[in-house]
This record gives C-alpha cells, structure tokens and sequence, in this order.
C-alpha cells in the first residue's frame, strides 16, 4: 500500500513512522533553564550521525498549544545537553520524565532521580545512567512548523567502568548496559535479546 505522506493527517503520519522505525534508541536528555531549573525528558528520535566529530540529533516536537518542549527551549537558549541511554532497570523513571510538567518544575527532583554534575556543560548528569554524552548544539533546526531538529556535538562520554572491557581499544561491554529502545505504539518497549552476526565480505578492488 502506498501512503501518500502529503495527504495523510498528521497522526497517521506519526503512527506509520514510529510503528515502522524499529527499534528506536532512547536518549533520556536533561537540560538546564537559563533560570537554572533543571530538566529530564526521553526522546526516541534521536541517533548518532557521525564520529568526526561526534555527532548526535534529536527530533523535538513542538507540543500543540503550548510550543516548544522545555528541552528544546533550553537548549535553544543554552545551546547545552546531556543525552543517556537508558537501562531497562530505569525504564520507569524515563517513563516518568515523559510527563507534561510546565517549565517551573524539576523533573528530576519529580523522578526522585540522583545526579551528578557534569565536566564540560551545565545541565546535570543521571548517576543511573552507565552511558551519559555531555553535548552541545552545532545547530538547532526548524524542519516544519511543529518540529525542530537540534545536531549535537559529544564533548565528552561517560561510560561506567563496569561497561568498559578495554578503554584503549573502545571496547565497551555492549549486553552488559541492558539498554532499551522504543518500539510502536504507545508504551513498546524492546531490549536486544535476539542477536545475529554477520561477517563483513572482503572489499574488492
Ligand atoms: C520513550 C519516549 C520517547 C519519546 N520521544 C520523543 C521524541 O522523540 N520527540 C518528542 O518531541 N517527544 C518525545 N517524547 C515525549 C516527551 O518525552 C514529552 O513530551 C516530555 O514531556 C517532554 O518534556 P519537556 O517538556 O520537559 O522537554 C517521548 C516520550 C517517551 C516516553
């Protein structure tokens, strides 16, 4: 079946993008309001895009009536994130920080989550969290009326040491972090339990 994107209404579009780009990573992103209140919010239209240097983005919905989500304003106005991924022993506290809180309240303080406060940018770090990127935006873009696209910049990573097999090498202990990713429709969930490998062919020259 063809669906013809620029017919379809909004929610539809939503519905078969989201229930088809499977499974999404989640970056649980906090952020700091130039008040200094701070922020937790979980965004699945995130990826990494790039190692030189190393690049992240997120999608960031405007929400209907109100405009711009707390994060997207903060970092919008700080130009600063922390983005982490999120283990399936947090997944009740990121769900938590999905809530529509208005600017004034600290969504971590709301989560009961402890931080720890970050090297290179202002908004705290999750201490629960073994992946945590310090980020700040190369560039902040508006994609449509309702939705902007900010590409980050990973200052510095922090992986727990438990997670890192070889730190020379890269070497992280992928399985270990137990991630979750986000999947379709409201509230899926999935953690890579199934895995496959497949040997790269030789190049041909
Ligand atoms: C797992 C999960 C993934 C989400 N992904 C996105 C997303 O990619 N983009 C978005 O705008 N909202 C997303 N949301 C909704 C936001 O987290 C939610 O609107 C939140 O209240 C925004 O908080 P803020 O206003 O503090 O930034 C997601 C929610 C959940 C639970």
């Amino acid at each position: 079946m063809l669906f013809d994107m620029g017919q379809l209404p909004a929610d539809i579009r939503y519905k078969i993008l989201t229930a088809t780009v499977t499974p999404r990573p989640i970056a649980w992103v906090t952020t700091r309001s130039r008040d200094g209140i701070a922020n937790a919010a979980p965004f699945s239209f995130f990826n990494v895009l790039g190692h030189e240097p190393p690049t992240v983005v997120l999608g960031l919905l405007r929400h209907p009536n109100k405009g711009l989500k707390d994060t997207a304003r903060n970092i919008v106005e700080t130009g600063e994130f922390v983005a982490h991924l999120v283990p399936q022993q947090m997944a009740e506290a990121m769900n938590a920080t999905g809530v529509d809180a208005p600017p004034e309240v600290d969504e971590i303080e709301l989560a009961g989550l402890e931080t720890l406060p970050s090297q290179m940018v202002a908004p705290p770090r999750l201490k629960a969290c073994p992946v945590a990127f310090e980020c700040r935006s190369l560039s902040v873009q508006e994609t449509g009326p309702r939705q902007l696209a900010v590409i980050g910049e990973i200052v510095c990573a922090h992986v727990a040491e438990q997670f890192v097999i070889d730190a020379q090498r890269g070497h992280i202990d992928t399985i270990g972090l137990d991630l979750i990713a986000r999947m379709h429709g409201s509230g899926w969930y999935a953690r890579p339990r199934d895995l496959f490998q497949l040997v790269r062919p030789p190049l041909i020259d």
